[in-house]
Formats: C-alpha cells, structure tokens, sequence
C-alpha cells in the first residue's frame, strides 16, 4: 500500500479550485492507499490570521473534508500544529536547504511583492510543506499545478539528505490531475482561483449556495469570438470555464466540445451552472451536518494520535542518522 500525504490551509472560502486539484482526489485515493489528510494551521501563520477566526476554519476545513467524502475510518485526518514533529523536521531540514533555491519559489515572489522585507516563516513555507510530507515516509501527494515547485523542493531537499546521512527519507511523487490542476478565476481567467482575491465572483465556493454559483458562472469572462472551443493561449477563459465542466462532469474535453456544437456561451454557462450545484449541493448539505457535531474534535484529536506515531518514529531515525539527542 502506497503512503498518501496531502494538506489544506485552513482559510475561508475553500473553492471549486481545491476541490477539483486536490480534495477530490483525496477521496479517490483513500480506498487503495494509505492516506494522510492534514489541515496545516502553521502554513496559514506565514500571513497574518485572526486566532479566533483561524480555530473555527480549522474546523471549517476539517467538516468539509468529511463532506468531500474522507472517511476517517480510512484515513488520518489531523490538524498540524497537533504534531509537533512537523516543525522540529522542519528546522532539521532547514539545515540542509539554501536561500537560494528558497528565493526562487514563484509563490514566495508572488506573495513578496511590493514587501521590502517579509516574515522569515514566508520564506521558509516550503521546507516547512518538506517537513509535512517527508515525515510520514508518503509516496505520493495529491496537489493542484501551483504546488509543483515546493513538490520538486522537496524532492531535492530528501535527495540532499539521504545522499549525506544515509538512506532517511522516502523520495515523494506529486500527483496533478488532468482537467482540476490549475482552476484559474473566473474574472481573470491569467490568474488562479484563489480563496483570497476580492472579487467573490472570481470563485465558485463549496459553500456558496445556487444562486451565488450562477451568478459567479453567468458573469465569467469569456471573449468576443463565441466559439466554444479548448484553446488556453488564446481562449484562456472558455478554456478554463471547459476545464471545469469536465472535471464536474467526468466528460472528455472533446466530446463537450462536441455536444455543444453550434451553441453559445450562455447556453454553456447555463448548464455548467446546472452541473456545479449538483455537484456541489451534496457537499453543502453534508458538511452543516458535520460541522455541527461533537463527534468533529475526537475525530481530529484520533487523527493526531495516529498520524504522531508515525512523526515520532521518522523523528527518531532522523536524530539517529543525523547524530542529534542522545
Ligand atoms: P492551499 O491551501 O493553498 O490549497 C489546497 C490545495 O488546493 C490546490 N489548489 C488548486 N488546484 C487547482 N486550481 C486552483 N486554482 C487551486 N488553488 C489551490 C493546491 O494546489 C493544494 O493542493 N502549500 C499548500 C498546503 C500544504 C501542503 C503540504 C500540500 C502544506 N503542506 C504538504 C501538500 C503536502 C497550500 O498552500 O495549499
């Protein structure tokens, strides 16, 4: 049985871009891997949180993984900062990582622009997201494209390590998924779906209710040809509006294409609308449910025991390889 590792950061507005890059595939792998869900509460530090806010999207971000369909019985779902293991890895790991490679993370740049200095724990993200994954031995982890990068760092991070200290780190595999990997807005269809952009409209979230997700679809930017066609360069949002319909759907590209020959964009909005709310709908009614129930703390707390098993054996084997402790 292969080790799946993944996380969500617990901030607001959980969107159809996780959902389709990574949560769903969360769920199908759960039934033939051995799967490790975390809510990485210390990667939402790196920028400033409200703590009473930051504890309820802890559990916010905990009920919907249920409602996506983890099944804890099946998987380890726990919160982070539950593990202590996951930052004394990672300060282990900084040790053996260079500023340079840290500075060429586009997502440090990104979210470092227009900052004459930023929080050392902003540079250091990444090999905090090593330490995540590299402490649970995990195989494979399940992210959308815009975690390639630090899924690459952490590769070479395990590589350096067990090159110098002997065999310490199982060497992990990213898993993108055709159709979700990379969900761009829906009013800028240049830049990725994100939980924290202004605009509510340039994001379907999984709790928004069917009148939201209409109006979010029926105002997506399109272009002016009125051809419905899968062309990323040239028709960035009809393709991303595309991508979506056949990561709700199941359907091929091509053959979406195909049923809507001769249409226009409003009639394709018009049932991509009707496909996400099914889609979501479910989701929706399951989580109130789940989110409501005493039952939400045990299962995390469950989760934090099983998964710290794991942490402190690799940390063991780290402090041997690497001479640390007695
Ligand atoms: P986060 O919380 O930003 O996003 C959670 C997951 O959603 C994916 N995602 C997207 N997929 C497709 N289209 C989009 N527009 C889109 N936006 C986000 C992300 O790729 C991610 O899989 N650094 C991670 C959290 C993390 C982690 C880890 C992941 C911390 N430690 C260890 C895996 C393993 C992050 O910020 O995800």
């Amino acid at each position: 049985m292969a080790r799946v590792f993944s996380g969500v950061q617990p901030t607001g507005n959980i969107h159809i871009g996780n959902y389709l890059g990574a949560l769903k595939q969360f769920v199908e792998l759960q039934d033939e891997n051995q799967c490790i869900y975390c809510i990485v509460d210390m990667h939402s530090i790196t920028v400033p949180q409200d703590p009473k806010e930051l504890k309820d999207h802890i559990l916010d971000v905990a009920a919907l993984y249920m409602a996506v369909g983890i099944d804890p019985e099946k998987s380890i779902v726990f919160v982070q900062s539950d593990v202590a293991q996951h930052a004394e890895l990672a300060w282990v790991l900084m040790c053996n990582s260079y500023t340079g490679e840290l500075s060429r993370m586009t997502q440090f740049k990104a979210k470092n622009k227009g900052r004459e200095s930023a929080p050392a724990g902003l540079f250091t993200y990444p090999i905090l997201m090593a330490a995540d994954i590299l402490l649970y031995d995990a195989d494979i982890v399940p992210v959308g494209n815009d975690q390639k990068q630090h899924i690459e760092l952490t590769r070479d991070v395990a590589i350096r390590v067990n090159n110098k200290y002997g065999e310490t780190f199982v060497v992990p595999d990213g898993r993108f998924l055709k159709a979700g990997a990379r969900i761009m807005a829906l009013d800028d269809p240049g830049d990725k779906m994100s939980k924290s952009a202004e605009n509510k409209h340039s994001r379907v979230s999984l709790l928004d209710d069917d009148n939201k997700i209409k109006k979010s679809i029926m105002k997506a930017t399109t272009d002016s040809d009125g051809i419905i066609r899968f062309d990323p360069e040239n028709k960035p949002g009809i393709s991303n509006l595309l991508n979506i319909y056949s990561a709700f759907s199941g359907k091929t590209i091509d053959d979406i294409v195909k049923d809507f020959e001769g249409c226009g964009y409003g009639d394709f909005k018009k049932e991509l609308v009707n496909i996400v709310q099914t889609g979501i709908a479910p989701i929706r009614e399951r989580y109130e449910d789940i989110r409501n129930s005493d039952e939400l703390i045990r299962t995390l707390k469950d989760g934090a025991e099983r998964a710290g098993a794991i942490a402190e054996k690799t940390m063991k084997r780290v402090k041997d390889n690497f001479g640390l402790g007695l």
